[in-house]
């Protein structure tokens, strides 16, 4: 199996081949989506609402998210493996920024890490990747800043906004990032932003024009039956599916239908 890198990304650009991106936080999800052929897997910060039950992602640690990225390394044979920096472990300085950077990638085994924000985090990403290490960034929607924002809306819709955006963009280019994650702007917005930058965007509810597309797991497959913004294609509808599995269970205990004979020793 040839293994994905952040060249191989790369080099899809140029040759205008659509990346795909979805999230996992385990070791058996990891493997089932690396089998399915996904071009990287991302350890999100959003293990801190769809695996601790958080409201947002702010409370998860550092500790935890090299924890669910060393389970999810366990799985991968082909997929580009990168981890989210969580709130608070890069924001107030570059040499706390590249520390928590070199754990993720020597205890996680991650093979990139992505953190959120343009400007205001540049000498922390310039540290990060003068020691070698990829980094994606991640602009728009920035679930990290949801209190400074006050809600989940559409990013971007302003001129000045969209102006920083573009700005940003070309910054984490010229700082050496290897990607960039666009969450929730207008699909104008990230058709410029694409157009504007030689390294790939990847694009959660920024429309079609983004180099490539990333959705959280839980999501994609269905599991969270409360959570459905309009950019969202469900492939499943697994919370129907596990809850009718296990009242199915339950009522062939109770009927003493399970186990039978065949399924007893
Ligand atoms: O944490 C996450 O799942 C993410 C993706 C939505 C891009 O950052
Ligand atoms: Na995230």
């Amino acid at each position: 199996i040839k293994k994905i890198t952040t060249e191989t990304l790369r080099k899809m650009k140029f040759d205008k081949e659509k990346i795909t991106m979805l999230t996992a936080y385990d070791f058996t999800t990891a493997k089932m989506v690396d089998a399915g052929g996904v071009d990287s897997i991302l350890i999100g910060d959003s293990a801190a609402n769809v695996m601790a039950g958080h409201e947002t992602t702010l409370p998860i640690t550092l500790d935890q998210m090299i924890y669910h990225t060393q389970c999810v390394v366990r799985g991968v044979e082909r997929a580009l493996v990168v981890a989210d920096l969580p709130f608070g472990t890069y924001q107030s300085n570059p040499e706390k920024a590249l520390e928590s950077a070199v754990r993720m990638m020597k205890e996680g085994g991650a093979h990139a890490i992505k953190i959120e924000g343009g400007k205001e985090i540049e000498e922390s990403i310039r540290k990060i990747v003068n020691a070698g290490i990829p980094v994606c960034g991640h602009l728009g929607l920035t679930p990290q800043s949801i209190y400074q924002f006050g809600t989940y809306k559409v990013r971007a819709k302003e001129d000045a906004e969209a102006e920083k955006l573009i700005a940003d963009c070309k910054l984490l280019e010229e700082l050496g990032c290897f990607a960039v994650v666009l969450e929730k702007i207008p699909a104008a917005l990230a058709k410029k932003a694409s157009e504007s930058i030689s390294i790939p965007t990847i694009g959660i509810g920024a429309g079609p024009d983004c180099d490539g597309q990333v959705l959280v797991y839980h999501d994609m497959v269905g599991m969270n039956q409360g959570f459905s913004p309009k950019f969202l294609r469900r492939y499943l509808d697994l919370y129907s599916e596990i809850t009718g599995a296990v009242s199915q269970y339950v009522k062939d205990v109770k009927s003493s239908d399970f186990p039978n004979d065949k399924e007893s020793y």
